[in-house]
């Protein structure tokens, strides 16, 4: 299969979807690879280490869609890529589409079929395609949550350890899945005070049993979460319903009840947001303060530490790009559920219902397109 790698344009995204080892194996098992120029530079692989690895490298981004029966990337394409996709085009990649309506129009106008990583799905439900990324989010958020607070980038002034004989910071973390376990272990490590709250009980549980006695797991209701965050310094919003919007869990009228100067890091901002007050931002401007709280929604974190999470997304990505680029994606998404999930949308027709219920978009059965 021709397989093509465009370098990413979304602003700040320095993430690269086959790192050099990919190409090699993707070479091994027969494909030809095409990867646009400097498309790895900002993971620190140079189109010396791919030409190396076997791939051929293009100047520009049209001639990459143009060649490719297969599109391998990291963010959901943006406008000036509409147009690039071709009808029949594979595009494997992150969409996220319930909670963008002009891009699932864009996608089902262009006539390709669209397998999105975050829709991928074990047997046990796990997203392993959202995982590696999650990692690096919910680490980074309690990170940036730490950097916010400080006086100088407008925060209340505190330090999430506290020093003896001083409090730590109140972290709340809503949502104990992914993110939320890994902004705990991080809010935990630096000796805040943190509250894990999710609606799964047997999540509360198993959190309970591995977290450090300074981290305590509550239920999440309206009650609880009005209770929680009205000593927090540092909320962070992680929750996940696969395939479908977040719900807004704080909503406008709670921030009054926050203490002021405190920072709200919406790790869910791609799925929507779980504060109503959430607006998508970017590395260049990550930040916007309401009601004196600062709000933290950059959708694409782990392109700010892109070494680390190019590794770490290639390293899951990797065998289902071989697996479709070795048996099409017709006979493997036949052949393995885990892919069949990641369907979203074929030949113009949404095939994956939280995208079909989240815009009121006709639903076709993906069995359809695979007999
Ligand atoms: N901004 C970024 O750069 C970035 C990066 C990675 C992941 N994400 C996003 O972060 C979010 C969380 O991802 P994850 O991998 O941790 O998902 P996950 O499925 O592992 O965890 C989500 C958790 O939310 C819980 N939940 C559902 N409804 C809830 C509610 N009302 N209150 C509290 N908890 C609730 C679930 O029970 C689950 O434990 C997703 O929206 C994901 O897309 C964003």
């Amino acid at each position: 299969m021709i397989i093509g790698v465009p370098k990413e344009i979304k602003n700040n995204e320095n993430r690269v979807a086959v790192t050099p080892a990919g190409v090699s194996e993707l070479s091994n098992n027969g494909h030809k690879v095409y990867v646009q120029a400097s498309a790895g530079v900002g993971s620190a692989f140079s189109d010396e280490d791919y030409v190396s690895a076997g791939a051929t490298m293009l100047p520009t981004i049209e001639e990459v869609y143009a060649i490719a029966e297969m599109i391998v990337k990291v963010k959901e394409p943006i406008e000036p890529e509409y147009n690039l996709i071709k009808p029949g085009q594979l595009v494997f990649t992150y969409f996220h589409f319930a909670s963008h309506e002009p891009l699932t129009h864009a996608m089902m106008k262009s006539g390709a079929t669209c397998l999105a990583y975050e829709t991928v799905e074990k047997p046990d439900r796990s997203l392993p395609l959202l995982i590696p990324m999650s990692e690096v989010a919910g680490r980074m958020s309690v990170q940036e949550g730490a950097k916010y607070l400080e006086k100088p980038m407008g925060g209340r002034g505190i330090l999430l350890g506290g020093v003896p004989g001083v409090r730590p910071a109140s972290v709340v973390i809503l949502g104990g899945g992914i993110v939320g376990t890994q902004a705990a272990k991080m809010a935990a490590g630096l000796g805040a005070r943190v509250t894990i709250m999710d609606v799964s009980i047997p999540r509360l549980r198993q959190l309970d049993d591995i977290m450090p006695a300074n981290v305590d797991t509550v239920y999440s209701n309206e009650y609880n979460i009005r209770e929680a965050i009205r000593k927090a310094d540092l909320i962070i919003g992680a929750v996940l319903i696969p395939g479908g919007k977040a719900p807004h869990l704080i909503t406008r009228d709670m921030l009054k009840t926050i203490p002021a100067g405190a920072v709200m890091v919406d790790v869910a901002v791609d799925q929507g947001g779980c504060f109503e007050t959430t607006k998508p931002t970017t590395h260049a401007d990550p930040t916007y303060v309401i009601d004196g709280i600062i709000h933290y929604t950059v959708a694409n974190m782990p392109g700010a530490v892109p070494y680390t999470s190019t590794l770490a997304l290639t390293n899951a990505t990797l065998p289902y790009a071989i697996q479709l680029a070795n048996k099409g994606w017709q006979k493997a998404c036949m052949e393995s559920r885990e892919l069949r999930h990641g369907l979203n949308i074929i030949d113009g027709k949404v095939v994956y219902k939280g995208v079909s219920e989240a815009f009121g978009l006709a639903y076709t059965p993906v069995e359809d397109f695979l007999k």
